[in-house]
């Protein structure tokens, strides 16, 4: 099965989005057709600088070759690479009415904090819808806030279907209820807009600090000690086996140790977690080339994958002439 995932290059990623979307799409490489992009196009709507944009865009595709996506294995590349993503965005515009666009969450989100609307907040779904048809995608993985926006595909790719056959796949949307939500040093949900993140690449002093900050109750050093309720514990054990929950779950429980203590355990276990990974990563950093090369490769596939699609559509609509 195809499952197919856009992602948004905004710069630092987290252990929340580790854990929440990097590894599920990571370990989902052994049995499905994996197909992720880097959304550049999007991040257009909120990055308006150029060099910046440039720079986030290596940042992410960097990031990704190093947690784990295998450009051999899955098709990976940058959404801007694949201009026929724009082609499809102004055909399916003549198929999606006013009206669906302005139910739209994000954008009535987006508006009502003040972000300035544009013609790109507002057509954002339609962009969307052209990434998923193009593709054939059956099965989107999303989060909660992306499920309208699946739904549009779906609305937009039906109205074009009545209209010229069955061109396009109907796409749905899974919600994985599987995945944890992780939570942040002050155990709201880990989130950029938050300020309560702990980077997965971070300077190691950085972390140190960051992991201190983790908020936790008052108890003497002797006393017992609740894990179940701590945020100091329920970050560790994502990077814990059974065996290693229950020894940590012992230390709380036996007394004598203070949140400190396991706040600099945390702090190992993260960076030993992520050593290899880092690893991986120096090596890409001072080989962009070769990331680019990758990302040209990937792009290669992904306009094979497309072709067939761009193609019935320019027939049908009449832009093959
Ligand atoms: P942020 O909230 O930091 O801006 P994004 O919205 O860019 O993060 O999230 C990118 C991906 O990471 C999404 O798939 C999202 O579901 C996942 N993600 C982000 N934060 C968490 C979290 N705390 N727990 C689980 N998944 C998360
Ligand atoms: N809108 C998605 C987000 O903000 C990113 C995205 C763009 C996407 N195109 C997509 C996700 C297609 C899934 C399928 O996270």
């Amino acid at each position: 099965m195809r499952l197919f995932t856009g992602i948004q290059p905004s710069g630092d990623l987290h252990i929340g989005n580790y854990f929440g979307s990097i590894e599920p799409m990571v370990a989902a490489q052994n049995e499905h057709d994996v197909f992720a992009f880097i959304a550049n196009y999007h991040a257009m709507t909120t990055v308006s600088d150029g060099a910046r944009l440039a720079e986030l865009t290596m940042q992410a595709a960097t990031d990704f070759l190093s947690l784990g996506i295998d450009p051999q294995r899955s098709t990976f590349w940058v959404q801007s690479d694949v201009k026929e993503v724009l082609e499809l965005y102004w055909v399916l515009s003549g198929f999606t009415p006013m009206g669906l666009l302005e139910r739209a969450h994000s954008y009535k989100d987006k508006t009502a904090k003040g972000i300035a609307a544009n013609h790109s907040l507002f057509s954002y779904p339609v962009l969307m819808a052209a990434d998923i048809l193009l593709f054939g995608s059956e099965v989107v993985p999303v989060g909660k806030d992306q499920i309208q926006h699946v739904e549009i595909a779906r609305d937009i790719a039906i109205r074009f279907n009545n209209e010229y056959g069955d061109i396009f796949v109907l796409p749905e949307y899974r919600v994985d209820d599987n995945v944890k939500t992780v939570p942040g040093t002050d155990g709201q949900k880990m989130s950029k807009s938050y300020g309560n993140t702990i980077n997965i690449f971070g300077e190691r002093k950085a972390q140190e600090k960051t992991v201190k900050k983790i908020v936790t109750e008052v108890v003497a050093m002797e006393a017992p000690k609740e894990w179940a309720t701590c945020n100091v514990y329920n970050i560790a054990r994502l990077f814990l086996d059974e065996a290693g929950q229950a020894a940590l779950q012992q230390r709380y429980v036996q007394g004598g140790e203070g949140h400190g203590h396991f706040k600099l355990y945390l702090n190992e276990l993260i960076w030993d977690f992520y050593t290899p990974y880092r690893e991986r990563r120096d090596y890409y950093s001072a080989h962009q080339d070769e990331v680019r090369e990758i990302l040209a490769m990937g792009a290669a596939k992904a306009r094979e994958a497309a072709m067939p699609i761009i193609e019935k559509v320019r027939l049908v609509s009449g832009i093959a002439y």
